[in-house]
């Protein structure tokens, strides 16, 4: 049975209903992961949690040890990669409690180590990037949101910026005329050292706030935590029926 991995954003840096079996604490040749990977039980079956930004949440978007975090995963036992996201919605149709299930990504990061494959030319490979979500994994998520009657769109394009500061409302608009759909900061590169590690990979997104000039009010912290309390049971029960739903081989 395939061994899932959720990576949990801001909101969810607790799996609750967890039962746990295992604080796994590994180091790997990039450095210590975010915190430790829980291996427990969750909706009747073996799954490893990490949080990304750690637990409590203390590491910011451009901060975060994107190659250790997929590197531990992966030595931990991870097969897949279910990693949820908290974004801002800039298409009409993406409003504060909607979710997206994206297609593509557009990388506006920059100055992250964003590959395993560095200083060994010799080793270096140019993964295909084209498709950078696993067509199965987002297939399950959707049918999940479906089932879980969440309002949702089956594919998007995700922006993702270096932040920690938020957009600025002429770089939502370019953001927007480039097509992407929804904006967040920790898509990438971890959707891409999971390709390198030839983990099948999707996002999860939840919308916490329409993103900068999508409304007249400006962005509060307050309103983006509103949103996650009020997202995290949906996206919870979402990753509960993908589990139970997805015993077979990817
Ligand atoms: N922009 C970038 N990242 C985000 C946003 C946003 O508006 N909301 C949540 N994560």
């Amino acid at each position: 049975m395939t061994v899932y991995a959720i990576i949990g954003g801001t909101g969810l840096t607790q799996l609750e209903g967890l039962t746990l079996r295992q604080a796994v604490e590994l180091d790997t040749p990039y450095g210590a992961p975010s915190a430790p990977i829980q291996r427990g039980d969750y909706a009747g079956r073996e799954v490893l949690f990490l949080a990304r930004h750690g637990h409590p949440h203390r590491i910011p978007p451009h901060q975060v040890n994107y190659r250790a975090n997929l590197w531990a995963l992966q030595q931990a036992g991870a097969e897949a990669v279910l990693a949820v996201n908290a974004v801002g919605g800039i298409h009409a149709a993406m409003g504060t409690g909607h979710f997206c299930v994206p297609h593509q990504l557009i990388d506006y990061s920059w100055g992250r180590e964003h590959s395993f494959f560095a200083g060994d030319l010799e080793q270096v490979t140019h993964i295909d990037f084209s498709h950078p979500y696993d067509a199965g994994l987002r297939e399950r998520l959707i049918a999940a949101l479906r089932a879980e009657q969440c309002a949702f769109s089956g594919h998007g394009v995700y922006g993702c910026t270096q932040g920690p500061r938020l957009e600025t409302v002429a770089e939502i608009a370019r953001l927007e005329r480039d097509g992407c759909d929804i904006v967040g900061m920790t898509g990438m590169p971890e959707a891409a050292l999971a390709r390198e590690l030839d983990l099948p990979y999707a996002c999860l997104a939840l919308v916490v706030n329409p993103a900068a000039g999508k409304s007249t009010a400006i962005i509060t912290m307050a309103e983006i935590e509103l949103a996650l309390a009020q997202g995290m049971g949906q996206v919870k029960a979402t990753l509960a029926r993908v589990l139970v739903n997805g015993s077979d081989k990817l």
